[in-house]
């Protein structure tokens, strides 16, 4: 299997809102109540994923991850990652804001591939540090950590109808970031 990353289009959405539904289902099951995950629709989130790409504000951008060989018949995304200057101010200037690979594409070396992206990108915007928000419960936390982010903040937020505690993981250098994920990390 082969996996190229590049740039996304807002003709991706449709690909990336099924990927974030899939995601959400696999990760979230038990933090997010059923029902919701139940009731998450592709259509919906590709009109916001399409809308942020098109928009494109606050250097918003997106890079896919995309599959071609056996285990993905007809080749496919399955994984994107998307971020900008952050949304909010205070943390850090840049915000990794979404990063989602479905469940058989894990633990290869694809999500590191796709923050070298977003680095990279927030790098070219002249962003200094960066940082990503994580709820508690997710055991994603620990891939920013292995990248070299550092607890920065925490928040409870009311989503869904649930209070969730997140937390903010930043690297307090872009470089720092740059460097976790260069290219002699992980062949391929
Ligand atoms: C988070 C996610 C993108 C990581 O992508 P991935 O392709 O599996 O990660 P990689 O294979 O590139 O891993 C890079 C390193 O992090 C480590 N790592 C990855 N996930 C980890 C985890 N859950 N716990 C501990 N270490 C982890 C890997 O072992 C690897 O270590 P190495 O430096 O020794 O090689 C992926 O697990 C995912 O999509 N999760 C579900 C969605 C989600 O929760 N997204 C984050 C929302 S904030």
């Amino acid at each position: 299997m082969t996996v190229t990353i590049r740039r996304a289009r807002p003709g991706d959405a449709t690909s990336m809102a099924r990927v974030h539904v899939a995601a959400w289902r696999n990760a979230y099951a038990g933090l997010l109540p059923d029902a919701y995950l139940a009731n998450l629709s592709v259509t919906r989130e590709a009109a916001g994923y399409e809308q942020g790409l098109a928009q494109a504000r606050g250097g918003h951008a997106g890079f896919l991850a995309i599959a071609d060989g056996d285990e993905t018949p007809g080749g496919g995304v399955v994984g994107f990652v998307t971020g900008g200057f952050a949304r909010r101010p205070g943390i850090a200037e840049g915000e990794v804001e979404t990063l989602y690979l479905l469940d058989d594409f894990r633990e290869r070396g694809i999500g590191r591939r796709l923050m070298r992206a977003m680095a990279s990108h927030l790098a070219s915007l002249g962003a200094a540090n960066a940082f990503a928000w994580v709820l508690e419960g997710n055991p994603s936390r620990f891939f920013y950590e292995r990248l070299g982010a550092k607890p920065a903040a925490r928040e409870v937020i009311r989503f869904a109808g649930s209070e969730l505690p997140q937390r903010a993981y930043a690297w307090d250098a872009i470089h720092t970031l740059l460097t976790a994920t260069a290219a002699s990390q992980k062949p391929g």
